[in-house]
């Protein structure tokens, strides 16, 4: 697809009134089979799936005005971002073959997130998502309606969001997506994502995740390190052979609804990704005693109740309660009464599977 997407991209000259500003928001999501250790330019060592987020968002606006030579500025939560910026400015330059429309452009960029500062959510899959919805709306519309271009393709915005960060590939798709190449699913890539929307049980339609925050503190090891760390982890081959066979079992559940298989392999993937940080060199270990004393919460609760709750973490201290929407009255109770005094500050969002990003102008 890359040579297509080069061969695609609008190469002409912006006319010299073209100015305007685009509008998008795109969701956080949470994986359940976990990406952990890439190889060339962003290319997973082993197939995800994740479930798209609806309440924790980024909400990303581009101004744009013809100019003489690339112009950019970023904003985030009304404050000029720098730090930031860097990082969207260094994409855009990598991959200017893409957009080569950019050289003729001043882009002013104003983002912010629906999440809380400090809630340890990482921001980069909302946030690299909506960006990059906005500079492919900006694209149509220097393309114009005569080529038909009119809608966005979202394996093409799954494809530059993965090269902005790998994760984000997975968040421009409703419900649920599936990132990496897999024999077990037709038309997968390693390149972009793709849904998983009509190959899921009613049940996962609509599921929760109330997240726990633990700790809103920034992460001693970021996730760019924890993956160049897999490089040299010993158990690296082994953990890509069970990833793979977990995307099987975990596609069939997800079809039948077999909740039983569901929690057993996003429980045993979310302890293998912490796993794999103690077993790195530097070792390291982003768990908190909290993120322990929750887990062990939500499996004694769940022997006891037979509630299908199940958890799942990120590369961080807080914890993902996942359980079916119909369970939501006694979970919620549940969470307000005993887990939140585990959080920080009694701190969690309640979020729910979603439906992908939107367009805001
Ligand atoms: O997208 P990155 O490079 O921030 O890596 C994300 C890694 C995990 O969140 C831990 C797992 C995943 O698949 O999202």
């Amino acid at each position: 697809m890359e040579q297509t997407w080069l061969n695609e991209a609008f190469k002409g000259e912006v006319p010299n009134d073209f100015r305007g500003k685009v509008g998008w928001s795109s969701p956080s999501n949470i994986a359940l089979v976990k990406y952990w250790g890439k190889k060339g330019k962003q290319i997973p060592q082993n197939p995800s799936i994740s479930f798209t987020l609806s309440e924790c968002r980024s909400k990303t606006f581009i101004g744009f005005e013809k100019a003489d030579s690339f112009g950019f500025r970023f904003f985030f939560e009304g404050k000029e971002n720098p730090a930031f910026g860097a990082k969207i400015e260094k994409f855009l330059l990598d991959y200017q073959a893409f957009f080569p429309f950019i050289n003729q452009l001043s882009l002013t960029v104003e983002s912010r997130n629906t999440f809380p500062h400090s809630s340890g959510i990482a921001s980069s899959a909302s946030s690299m998502s909506a960006f990059v919805m906005c500079l492919m709306e900006i694209e149509i519309l220097l393309v114009g309606p005569s080529t038909g271009s009119w809608t966005l393709d979202l394996c093409k915005a799954s494809y530059f969001a993965r090269l902005a960060s790998g994760s984000a590939a997975r968040s421009v798709f409703p419900k649920m997506a599936l990132w990496g190449k897999t024999d077990c699913y037709k038309g997968s890539s390693d390149e972009f994502a793709v849904s998983l929307e009509n190959d899921i049980h009613p049940v996962f339609k609509t599921y929760r995740d109330a997240i726990l925050i633990v700790s809103g503190e920034t992460k001693s090891v970021s996730s760019r390190a924890g993956h160049a760390l897999m490089e040299g982890n010993p158990y690296a081959p082994a953990r890509y052979a069970l990833a793979n066979e977990n995307i099987k079992n975990l596609l069939a559940a997800l079809k039948s609804g077999d909740l039983d298989t569901f929690i057993n392999i996003t429980e045993s993937e979310a302890l293998q990704l912490h796993a794999l940080m103690m077993c790195s060199n530097p070792s390291y270990i982003l768990m908190k005693p909290n993120t322990l004393n929750l887990i062990n919460e939500i499996w004694g609760f769940r022997e006891e109740t037979k509630i299908p709750l199940c958890f799942t973490l990120d590369a961080g201290p807080n914890v993902h309660l996942l359980y079916p929407e119909q369970e939501a009255d006694k979970v919620e109770y549940y969470i307000k009464n005993v887990l939140a005094d585990y959080c920080d500050q009694e701190r969690w969002i309640a979020d729910h599977v979603g439906d992908g990003p939107k367009k805001l102008l």
